[in-house]
């Protein structure tokens, strides 16, 4: 069992708390307006609490479901809040017109977070390449990450096969680039060939 803080109030904080949830995990829900993620946290039910934006997390997994543009400034703000914590970034940096990344060539948005990051603290890029309804509805799903730390990474891991997904390890979190590149083609697959949102990414066996 794992103990996961959410900071984020919105879809894919809510999926990954029902989830995680239902997994048998310790949830903590943060939001920037406390009696909001109170809400949501008696919403979920089975014993997720609300915490306080900005003081340590209770969870020894932190995710940041917030939008990549607050995700730099808010792993600034907790600074030595996230000693020692593993943090998953969820954060997709497409343009918005899905036809690239936010961040320049040679980074990422996990690489940025991570420079944010205390020393201690390990960052671990995982599920940018699942969407929030998709991982809602239930059954399993591939969750692709990468990370530095080969610890944290096997704690996002067990954390993920505890919610029914299927981990696989992408590689170190120079692969975040290409896991956020992954999130584009997903939009614009969304908005093009596949024509609806209702979709996962996945890796098949070859027969
Ligand atoms: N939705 C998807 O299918 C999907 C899939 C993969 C990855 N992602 C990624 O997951 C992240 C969250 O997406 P989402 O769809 O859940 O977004 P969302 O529904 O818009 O929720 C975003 C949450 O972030 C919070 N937030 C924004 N700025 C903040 C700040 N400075 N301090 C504290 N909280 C802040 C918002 O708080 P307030 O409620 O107070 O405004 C809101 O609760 C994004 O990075 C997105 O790229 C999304």
């Amino acid at each position: 069992m794992s103990s996961i803080s959410i900071i984020g109030l919105g879809n894919m904080a809510g999926a990954l708390a029902a989830r995680a949830l239902a997994g048998g995990n310790t949830v903590e829900i943060i939001g920037r307006d406390l009696a909001r993620a109170e809400k949501v946290a008696a919403t979920l039910g089975r014993g997720a609490t609300a915490g306080t934006f900005g003081a340590t997390p209770s969870g020894d997994l932190v995710a940041l479901a917030v939008p990549y543009a607050s995700a730099v400034p808010i792993v600034t703000q907790y600074g030595d809040a996230l000693a020692g914590k593993v943090v998953i970034d969820m954060t997709n940096t497409s343009t918005a017109d899905a036809t690239g990344l936010v961040t320049p060539d040679g980074t990422s948005g996990a690489q940025e977070i991570a420079k944010a990051a205390p020393a201690s603290a390990h960052v671990v890029k995982a599920f940018n390449t699942v969407f929030g309804h998709v991982l809602a509805r239930g059954g399993s799903l591939d969750v692709l990450l990468a990370g530095d730390d080969a610890r944290a990474k096997q704690g996002v891991s067990a954390l993920a096969e505890s919610m029914g997904l299927r981990p696989l390890d992408a590689g170190g979190l120079e692969l975040a680039r290409w896991m956020e590149g992954a999130g584009v083609l997903m939009i614009s697959l969304a908005r093009h060939g596949v024509g609806d949102f209702d979709f996962s990414l996945g890796v098949n066996p070859s027969a």
